[in-house]
């Protein structure tokens, strides 16, 4: 089938990669005219595992190609993927004005019958916006011209997105026809996984409530390990007894700093609003959020205690991303503990094996370091925020002996406590037995 995929960020990129495996002729469309020259030339934008050497075979064989000319992409495709940003509003609200624009521009080159998936997370009732933006631009045009919209939500993770694309644990298609069932059942065909066929308000819907819900169980965990810390309880062992039931499941139950990155703390929000849009208050999400935006707070508060002063102590960051796989740092826990640490009159070494350079730009106070060894060489304290591989196997015999002080803060129980403390650090973890 021909395929467009409007809109190249980390989901268009991937989709569009990830639909021409499948075998379909793909064409990525974007309004950024040097993204999409570096993407001819088989260069990502961002660092996603596997993406790149994918897109470049992708791209020789003649399966994927893309463009700025958005007309004439749509001229030639049966299907048109959404995949433009809805970033948060200061209300919480989606922005949907990039999803407006790129529809309305559909509308004016539809050209004969077409499937219009949203892949943007989106909220519910976008579908009948989008349709309502398409008609109007067609009978603009004097002309009837049949479409279908569709909502098919993305559950990618970053640092996985290639592996969750092709193999996804669910596709869930929200249509309402017969022919674009049928079309998108085509699209998929040789994906061996779960299709779950809803509305498309349903499928609206279940995008942010698995984001909510993941977002839940870390909020969860996160607030018990508060208890954990005053109980003389373990949050990891306890995560992994109740893990053991299958109901509860053994995923996303880590406590730490708080969940980040580009999804869950925006979709939360977004769901939030529409909650309080419909009069249906959410109390229990609205904790999560709170929850979540305390966490990072709190962790810091231990280390404050520690040292009694932050005031003219250096302080080491381990690891600045959301979380490890990614160069994105959008609404990572470090990026809240940074200036509280600089305002307290701290001064901080960092270092992330792919967040620097983004962390260096927003805050030129911060002292790159060239690997973790050299950040954490003559710190106060070390402060472990992203869990990186990289970050469990250094020489803590070689790092003890260069910090000021042994003092260590694993904020994503990463490491081995008892291990640790028997090198003679001063170890703390969040909700660890000994750590209160
Ligand atoms: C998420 C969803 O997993 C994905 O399905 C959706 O489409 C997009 O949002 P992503 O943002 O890439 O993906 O990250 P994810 O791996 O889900 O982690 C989100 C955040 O939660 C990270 O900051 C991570 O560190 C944190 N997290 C995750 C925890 O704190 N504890 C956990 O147990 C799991």
């Amino acid at each position: 089938m021909n395929v467009s995929v409007i809109g190249t960020g980390y989901v268009g990129a991937t989709t569009s990669a990830a639909l021409a495996e499948l075998g379909h002729q793909v064409i990525g469309v974007d309004v950024d005219q040097k993204k999409v020259g570096m993407l001819n030339a088989g260069r990502l934008p961002f660092y996603e595992e596997g993406l790149e050497t994918l897109m470049q075979a992708l791209l020789k064989k003649g399966a994927l190609a893309f463009t700025t000319d958005l007309a004439r992409a749509v001229t030639g495709s049966d299907i048109l993927f959404l995949t433009v940003g809805t970033p948060s509003q200061a209300d919480g609200s989606a922005n949907l004005r990039d999803l407006e624009q790129a529809v309305r521009q559909i509308g004016r080159a539809l050209n004969g019958h077409k499937i219009i998936v949203s892949k943007s997370t989106v909220p519910v009732g976008t579908g009948e916006r989008v349709k309502a933006w398409l008609q109007e631009e067609v009978t603009k045009r004097g002309l009837s011209i049949p479409f279908d919209v569709v909502s098919n939500p993305e559950f990618l993770r970053e640092g996985k997105a290639l592996h969750d694309a092709l193999h996804p644990e669910r596709i869930v298609i929200g249509c309402e026809s017969d022919k674009a069932r049928a079309m998108m059942t085509k699209l998929y065909q040789g994906m061996q996984t779960d299709f779950c066929y809803t509305t498309v308000r349903d499928a609206e819907m279940i995008k942010y409530a698995s984001n909510s819900f993941l977002a839940t169980k870390i909020s969860f965990m996160n607030e018990l390990a508060r208890l954990c810390e005053q109980t003389d309880t373990s949050i990891s062992k306890v995560a992994h007894g109740m893990g053991l039931d299958s109901r509860i499941g053994s995923q996303f139950l880590r406590a730490g700093i708080g969940y980040g990155g580009s999804c869950f703390p925006k979709d939360v929000e977004a769901l939030l609003h529409l909650a309080r849009e419909n009069g249906v208050p959410l109390r229990l999400l609205d904790a999560v959020a709170t929850v979540n935006r305390e966490q990072s707070g709190w962790f810091l508060q231990k280390v404050r205690t520690a040292l009694g002063t932050l005031s003219g102590k250096q302080i080491a960051l381990l690891g600045l991303t959301f979380k490890p796989g990614t160069d994105d740092i959008r609404e990572a826990p470090a990026l809240k503990l940074i200036p509280v640490l600089l305002a307290a009159g701290a001064q901080i070494t960092a270092y992330d094996p792919k967040g620097m350079e983004a962390v260096g730009r927003l805050h030129p106070k911060v002292r790159c370091a060239k690997d973790a060894y050299a950040a954490l060489d003559g710190a106060d304290a070390a402060l472990l925020l992203t869990e990186w591989p990289e970050f469990l196997k250094l020489d803590f015999a070689r790092v003890i002996g260069s910090m000021r002080k042994a003092l260590f803060f694993d904020g994503r129980n990463a490491l081995d406590g008892a291990k640790m403390r028997s090198y003679g650090f001063t170890y703390d973890g969040v909700g660890e037995r000994g750590t209160a």
